[in-house]
């Protein structure tokens, strides 16, 4: 049986696709995630937190073929009717937030597989407040880049997590004057309290932590004994 899509509210009528044919960004940003889709557990549930257009949602799925696959992003509601100019990446300002929407829809539609997708138009933290504990096998973090908010993110994924589990997520940028460096800063502050380590980290500013072994006190798996 083919998945279903599954909306958790009403689309606002200006959801259409932009009369410009402008598709979201470029591909070579869901190409340079090629390597970190490949630790993506298949047949899993799973969640992006942050999605734009859709573009890597579509390609989480060619991947990771999830049994369910939940999307999170208040386009509208955190956004207003139109993205600020950030270049290419929103046609530089043109992009409606309702059109994104609408470009998610068209891509999972043209790429939907097996699985069910769940959209939620609902800030992250929100939603992860919403499901139950243990309920996600993973979750890419895509969202808003601010330290407290990934800090907050991360937090609340370590209880929804399940403890097999792993979460992902883009710009890692260790160098502080980086726009995007809070996410860098929050997820060596949450590895550094909480009971997960760093497993990846690659050139694109891709990351990836997951539990610490399970008998292990917190941080256990970080000392080394000389
Ligand atoms: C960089 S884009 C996501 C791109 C998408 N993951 C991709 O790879 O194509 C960031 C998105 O995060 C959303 N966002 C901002 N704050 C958020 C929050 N608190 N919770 C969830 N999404 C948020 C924005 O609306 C925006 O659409």
């Amino acid at each position: 049986m083919s998945g279903r899509i599954f909306l958790h509210f009403n689309p606002p009528e200006q959801a259409v696709l932009p009369p410009s044919g402008f598709r979201g960004p470029p591909e070579s940003e869901v190409t340079r995630r090629a390597e970190i889709l490949k630790l993506i557990p298949k047949a899993s549930i799973g969640a992006e937190l942050g999605v734009f257009c859709g573009n890597l949602s579509a390609a989480l799925i060619a991947q990771a073929r999830p049994t369910r696959l939940h999307l999170i992003d208040p386009w509208w509601k955190a956004n207003g009717d139109f993205y600020a100019d950030w270049g290419t990446y929103t046609d530089f300002g043109r992009l409606g937030t309702a059109q994104a929407y609408a470009l998610t829809i068209d891509n999972l539609v043209r790429g939907l597989g097996e699985g069910d997708v769940h959209i939620h138009n609902e800030f992250s933290t929100d939603w992860l407040n919403s499901i139950p504990d243990n309920y996600l096998d993973w979750a890419y973090i895509d969202s808003s880049h601010a330290f407290e908010q990934t800090l907050q993110e991360l937090y609340l994924l370590e209880r929804k997590v399940k403890k097999t589990g792993i979460v992902f997520g883009d710009d890692f940028y260790p160098n502080e004057n980086h726009q995007h460096h809070g996410v860098y800063q929050a997820v060596q502050k949450f590895t550094r309290e909480a009971a997960y380590d760093l497993v990846y980290a690659d050139a694109n500013m891709q990351w990836a932590i997951k539990p610490a072994p399970h008998n292990a006190p917190y941080g256990t798996s970080r000392l080394t004994t000389i």
